[in-house]
């Protein structure tokens, strides 16, 4: 186990290169509590995801969930690549047509092989259907399924956008379900299922379940812990006995890091492949993998993939949603059909993943040198993030509002806490930013810190 934790406890808490401040003021700037999305940003529909986290900053960016400029700047030549390759295929015309409600299988057949390559376990084509990325999938997956009033249950440390989805636009009650250092407590999610066992609905033959979870098993957002295999399948034990809906995101699985090259990765089977069923079986799966390109491509192509069993997706493919339009993004599954076949994609995440392996260790390394006692965190496993934990008197949203002030972004840690928790920590993403950029904001991190701590 090569977990690495870090807990700074001798370095001094007060650097003099900055002056105290007064109490409620930091740097003359009155202190508040930062909010979740910029107030700055267009509500007309006109922003960018960019935007609405406040993120066109132009210092270090360790805010926001994105491979950096210098891996987009490559997408355009391979899609250009891909897009040659696709145009002169025999069939191409089809792609400008309603597609089948499946998907275009060509590219479901390119992604089955390229999953199966990379995860080790067998992909098939016919339980993969396209998506508008893993936030569209997930929300079709979750309306398909649940209204009003149903309950989805978390983990307790979650995404944020997923919790604001499901509170604001569904309209469900989310439930938390503690986890500890290694993740969610499969023991925890059955006690919470029995102790709101009178709210869950009445499974009927077109929705089998009672309730939803939503995890992030795999290289979690914000955490960047793996659960371990036996978690695995006592939750999918648990997902099964309780009749849950299952919808796992497995955004970052194809991401794995470690802290030093003399440690191997950790790579993990996602928690579908622990939801054995029969081949042909139509009546039995709980769980629903949710993949993307966003992390591995660019978050712009808008490109994922549901995967799952047939009792789940068979009456999603065949959901007037589908059926009206064909499988959604067709053009731009046959793009990144090109893309996979070239094997573009397979060198492309090979490369990601050792860029962001030597950024994460960089961002660690910096973190360790400038961060004052009383912080912790653990080499993340996986994925874009690491979640620092702050001194107890120092809240998460406060530095975000602070650091700002020399142009450094990062998230308060509360956004991720469906019970309004976690206040003295701070998510930080090491993908987006370069090695020089994310030294120096560890640097103004830590002196903010500083003051923080000491001015509490
Ligand atoms: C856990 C998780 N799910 C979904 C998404 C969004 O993915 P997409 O861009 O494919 O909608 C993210 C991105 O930050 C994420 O961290």
């Amino acid at each position: 186990m090569y977990r690495q934790c870090y807990r700074l406890a001798s370095a001094p808490l007060f650097s003099s290169a900055f002056r105290r401040p007064q109490r409620g003021v930091l740097n003359g700037v009155p202190r508040v509590r930062a909010a979740p999305f910029s107030v700055s940003a267009p509500t007309d529909g006109s922003a960018t995801l960019f935007q609405d986290l406040g993120a066109e900053v132009d210092g270090p960016n360790l805010r926001v969930g994105s491979p950096g400029p210098s891996e987009l700047a490559k997408c355009a030549d391979m899609l250009r690549q891909a897009a040659a390759w696709k145009m002169s295929q025999e069939d191409v015309d089809s792609l400008f047509h309603y597609g089948p409600q499946k998907g275009d299988p060509g590219f479901r057949r390119a992604l089955a092989t390229f999953l199966s390559s990379r995860y080790g376990d067998e992909v098939l084509a016919d339980e993969l259907i396209p998506t508008a990325g893993a936030t569209q999938g997930l929300a079709m997956l979750t309306s398909f399924y649940f209204s009003t009033g149903d309950v989805v249950f978390v983990e307790d440390l979650t995404f944020f956008i997923a919790l604001e989805f499901f509170r604001k636009e569904l309209n469900l009650k989310v439930i938390s379900i503690r986890s500890d250092s290694e993740g969610i407590i499969p023991s925890e999610l059955k006690r919470r299922v029995d102790e709101y066992s009178s709210e869950l609905r009445t499974p009927g033959d077109e929705r089998p379940f009672r309730a939803m979870l939503y995890c992030i098993p795999t290289y979690h957002n914000p955490t960047g812990r793996c659960l371990s295999p036996e978690r695995r399948s006592e939750l999918v034990r648990v997902a099964r006995e309780c009749e849950l809906l299952v919808a796992c995101d497995d955004v970052y699985n194809l991401l794995p890091i470690s802290p030093s090259d003399d440690q191997p990765v950790k790579v993990s089977q996602r928690l579908l492949a622990y939801d054995d069923i029969a081949p042909g079986d139509k009546t039995s799966g709980n769980v629903v993998s949710n993949g993307t390109f966003s992390k591995i491509f660019g978050p712009g192509v808008r490109l994922g993939w549901l995967e799952g069993p047939d009792r789940i997706l068979e009456p999603l493919r065949t959901s007037h949603f589908i059926r009206g339009g064909g499988a959604v993004q067709h053009v731009v599954a046959g793009l990144a059909e090109g893309l996979i076949v070239l094997g573009l994609l397979g060198r492309h995440v090979d490369h990601c993943q050792s860029v962001f392996q030597t950024r994460a260790r960089v961002l660690d390394a910096a973190l360790r040198k400038h961060l004052p006692a009383g912080c912790s965190w653990v080499f993340p496993e996986g994925g874009f993030f690491i979640w620092l934990r702050l001194p107890e008197n120092v809240d998460g949203g406060e530095l975000e509002t602070s650091v700002l002030q020399d142009n450094v972004l990062i998230f308060s840690g509360r956004n991720f806490s469906p019970d309004g928790k976690f206040n003295n920590y701070v998510r930080l993403c090491f993908t987006y930013s370069e090695e020089e950029q994310l030294s120096q904001g560890a640097e103004i991190i830590g002196k903010h810190v500083r003051v923080l701590a000491e001015s509490n």
